[in-house]
């Protein structure tokens, strides 16, 4: 605790020299320094934050900096074998969660399970009991191990690895909503230390209680009685439905789709997301906001399912 309080002071010294460029696409996203376009490396899902210049430096003591985007969620071998997400790197997030259903709206017709694998992705950062930097894999020489395929957790990274690529992190965070002034929000939460400087992420930091999130782990209606108000998908395999709004029989990454993980076709995080962000007209222009797989103008992401 020492440390990091040190540290934040060290930071907020250096802060006055940081200005923040107000954005052009203000009105459409949150404020950011990244472009969202052209790729992944243009995104808040930079986690080395290459592209950013200063806000990247002050993060170093906090996050691992590997050096490469994709290998904060991705590895080309050694990957973990506990979740069924492409070529995964991160360590599985083990928490528990409280899901939709119970809040218990009387008008929720499908079941609810556990948040499937392209949920629990996306949570073992954004529900902030993992530091963001907790990956199976490491890069660089000396770095591999795996460890992590059979400890889920992330205390390896302050006990037996240094970080052989880049600076090595004194405290390695994860979006932590529940203990205030710890993790990414110290900073990046009105009325911190240093507040007022670095980007507001209190709503990007979901926590274990999804009771307040449109439900992911629902199964989606094709047929019976909960069908009426939905859409039929287009395009099907037999692990994915989607709306394939330009016929060619693949699920493209605008295209809205369930993910099939063995309980039936289900709405997950990656129905609505794509985590490397989506050009919206084409490659090199602006991403959708929000990493969304469509605009959401008129509600559209919405209406692409629901018939209201
Ligand atoms: C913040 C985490 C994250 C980062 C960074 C990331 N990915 Fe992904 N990636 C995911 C997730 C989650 C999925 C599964 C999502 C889905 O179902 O479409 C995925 C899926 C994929 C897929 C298979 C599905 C598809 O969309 O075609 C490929 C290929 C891929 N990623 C490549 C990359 C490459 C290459 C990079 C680096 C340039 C990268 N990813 C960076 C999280 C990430
Ligand atoms: C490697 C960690 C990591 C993974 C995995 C990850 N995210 Fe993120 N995500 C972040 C960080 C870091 C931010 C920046 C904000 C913050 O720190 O709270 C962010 C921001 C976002 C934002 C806000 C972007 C903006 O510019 O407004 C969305 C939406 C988002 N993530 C969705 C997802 C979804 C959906 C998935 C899974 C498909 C996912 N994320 C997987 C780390 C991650
Ligand atoms: C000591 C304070 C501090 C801590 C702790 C901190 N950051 Fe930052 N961060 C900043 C400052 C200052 C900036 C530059 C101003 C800005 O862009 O918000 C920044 C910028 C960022 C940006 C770019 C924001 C944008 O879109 O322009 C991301 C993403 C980010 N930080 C993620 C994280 C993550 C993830 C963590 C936790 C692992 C974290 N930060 C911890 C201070 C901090
Ligand atoms: C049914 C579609 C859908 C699903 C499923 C979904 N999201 Fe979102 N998400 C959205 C939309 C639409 C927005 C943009 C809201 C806005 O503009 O304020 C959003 C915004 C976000 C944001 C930015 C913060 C905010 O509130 O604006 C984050 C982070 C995020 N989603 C993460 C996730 C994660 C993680 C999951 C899975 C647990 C998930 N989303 C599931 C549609 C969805
Ligand atoms: C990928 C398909 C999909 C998308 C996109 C989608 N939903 Fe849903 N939504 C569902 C399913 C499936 C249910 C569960 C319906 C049920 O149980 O009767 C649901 C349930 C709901 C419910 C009912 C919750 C309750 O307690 O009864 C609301 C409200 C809702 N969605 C709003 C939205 C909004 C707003 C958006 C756009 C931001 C959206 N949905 C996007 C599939 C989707």
């Amino acid at each position: 605790m020492r440390l990091i309080l040190l540290n934040l002071v060290a930071v907020a010294s250096l802060l006055p020299g940081v200005v923040l460029v107000s954005d052009a696409r203000a009105d459409i996203d949150k404020p950011t320094k990244f472009l969202n376009r052209g790729g992944v490396v243009n995104t808040r899902h930079n986690l080395t934050q290459s592209t950013i210049g200063l806000g990247s430096v002050t993060m170093n003591s906090y996050r691992n900096d590997y050096g490469e985007v994709c290998v904060y969620c991705h590895t080309p071998h050694g990957a973990n074998l506990q979740i069924a997400a492409p070529l995964w790197n991160r360590t599985a997030s083990t928490a528990s969660y409280v899901t939709y259903d119970q809040l218990n709206t009387s008008t929720l017709s499908q079941e609810v399970s556990n948040p499937g694998p392209r949920s629990l992705a996306c949570l073992s950062c954004h529900d902030g009991t993992l530091g963001v930097d907790s990956i199976v894999n490491m890069p660089g020489t000396g770095g591999y191990s795996t460890a992590q395929q059979t400890s889920q957790n992330d205390t390896f990274l302050n006990n037996s690895w240094t970080n052989p690529s880049g600076p090595d992190a004194s405290v390695h965070m994860g979006m932590d909503n529940v203990t205030p002034g710890m993790g990414c929000l110290a900073c990046h939460s009105p009325g911190s230390m240093v507040g007022a400087q670095a980007t507001d992420f209190t709503l990007f930091a979901l926590g274990t209680d999804l009771r307040d999130d449109h439900p992911v782990g629902i199964t989606f209606p094709t047929s019976g009685e909960g069908f009426s108000p939905f859409n039929l998908p287009s395009g099907g395999t037999a692990d994915l439905l989607f709306y394939d709004n330009d016929g060619d029989g693949r699920a493209d990454t605008n295209e809205i789709r369930m993910y099939e993980s063995g309980g039936g076709f289900e709405v997950e995080c990656a129905s609505c997301h794509d985590p490397h962000g989506v050009p919206s007209a084409g490659p090199g222009s602006t991403h959708f906001p929000t990493f969304l797989r469509a605009d959401n103008a008129n509600s559209n992401l919405c209406l692409t399912c629901h018939i209201r």
